[in-house]
């Protein structure tokens, strides 16, 4: 029996901010963003949206197709969390109207905390596979503005229902690991926007694939030949195109820069027009990978790299299924993204600068997103969702 994702299904906010709309504010080059960083539009959250709504979109077709009844458990990744107490996903089990007998969890290490996800889910299913379980990543990026971050925001989710026998992607045991106590990104209780060191970050996730991927080596058969295509964790599409280099020197594998290139290029084409997700973006560009490439995936083998900084890493592979592409949701998703509202500089500031109540007192929110769920109300400390 394998196991895996069974189906894929991503949201993101319906308004967005093109890069060239900063490197103008910025008075740069927008070449510095469209080129050098690889990133064209970031996604910006609107002010009734968050990791919640955003995360029970994402998920909502899946739970339409299985039924309420049907899922197990709904495991929620995040790095933008809502409360320190209460589990994002328990407002989304209400949104979706999920059966009271299924079990809600948060879990976090930074953009990795999904991967976690994955495997803990995998390996429940290998328990009991006729127990589906929901994945959801779902994350809200924001930097500081005016600092090197500020260009890779964005925002979105995406939710994956992990099964046995999954139509999509069934997911190989062995794994490579690595963990390091280090400070390249992190955001403390009191701070809403995250600090990183930009520049050691890309380091620290360099290294951290060299060694995900030796322990990797370690642990699996599958040698670097074998593998078609590669996701890699996306803060921006460049880090890919980085990380993919140094996988291919470090196995001498020979490839012209054009061969690197069509490993990854299918990958990056969604992240480049939402930004960061962080725990969703590797998904969303394996979601990328499925519904942009050229070629039929069927028998296709795709090596993962997971990058949580702080740091937790992980390599490793999966096989596309023979019929994934019945199990796509490539029309809504590419639908979507064209449906989306560009926003003006102005536009953005006042959407960041958008209060975020922490008085206790009674906050009704104006109605922006279009999407199935809302943050309607923040009131008494206690926010309130509501479908529209
Ligand atoms: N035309 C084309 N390219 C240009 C250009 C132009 N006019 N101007 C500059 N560039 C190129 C530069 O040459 C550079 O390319 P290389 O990286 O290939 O050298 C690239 O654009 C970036 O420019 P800078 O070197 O000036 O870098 P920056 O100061 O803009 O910062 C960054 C870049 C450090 C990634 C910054 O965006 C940042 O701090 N981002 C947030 C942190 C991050 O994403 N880290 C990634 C690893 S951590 C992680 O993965 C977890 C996570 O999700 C955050």
């Amino acid at each position: 029996m394998s196991v895996g994702i069974d189906e894929i299904s991503f949201y993101t906010s319906g308004q967005y901010l093109d890069l060239k709309t900063l490197a103008e504010h910025q008075g740069i080059d927008s070449n510095k963003y469209y080129d050098g960083i690889g990133q064209e539009k970031m996604a910006m959250a609107a002010v009734d949206e968050d990791v919640v709504t955003l995360a029970a979109n994402a998920a909502l077709p899946i739970v339409e197709r299985v039924g309420r009844d049907s899922i197990a458990a709904v495991l929620f990744a995040t790095e933008t969390g809502i409360d320190q107490s209460k589990a994002a996903g328990v407002y989304v089990h209400r949104l979706l109207e999920l059966n009271s007998n299924c079990r809600v969890v948060e879990l976090k290490q930074a953009c990795y905390s999904a991967t976690a996800a994955i495997q803990m889910a995998c390996a429940l299913v290998a328990r009991q596979p006729a127990r589906p379980i929901l994945v959801i990543a779902s994350d809200v990026a924001r930097y500081d503005l005016d600092s090197p971050g500020e260009a890779t925001q964005g925002c979105g989710a995406v939710a994956m229902l992990i099964s046995a026998n999954p139509r999509v992607l069934a997911i190989d045991p062995e794994v490579g690991n690595h963990t390091e106590d280090v400070m390249d990104f992190w955001r403390p209780n009191y701070r809403t926007n995250a600090l990183v060191d930009g520049k050691y970050s890309t380091k620290i996730y360099l290294k951290s694939l060299k060694r995900s991927w030796e322990n990797f080596r370690e642990q699996s058969s599958v040698d670097y030949a074998d593998i078609d295509y590669f996701c890699y964790h996306l803060p921006f599409g460049k880090m890919a195109q980085k990380a993919h280099s140094q996988l291919a020197r470090v196995n001498k594998s020979g490839q012209t820069a054009e061969q690197l290139e069509q490993q990854i290029e299918p990958t990056l084409q969604y992240n480049r027009l939402i930004g960061n997700s962080y725990t969703a973006s590797m998904y969303i560009g394996l979601c990328s990978l499925l519904e942009n490439s050229s070629e039929n995936l069927a028998g296709k083998r795709v090596g993962l790299f997971s990058y949580g900084s702080g740091c937790v890493a992980e390599f490793f592979t999966g096989q596309i299924q023979a019929d994934y592409a019945e199990a796509l949701n490539a029309d809504r998703h590419q639908a979507l993204l064209r449906e989306r509202t560009e926003l003006s500089y102005d536009e953005y500031i006042k959407l960041y600068h958008y209060p975020n109540p922490t008085d206790g007192g009674e906050h009704i929110l104006a109605e922006q997103t279009q999407g199935a769920f809302r943050l309607a109300a923040i009131c008494d400390h206690k926010r309130e969702y509501v479908a529209r």
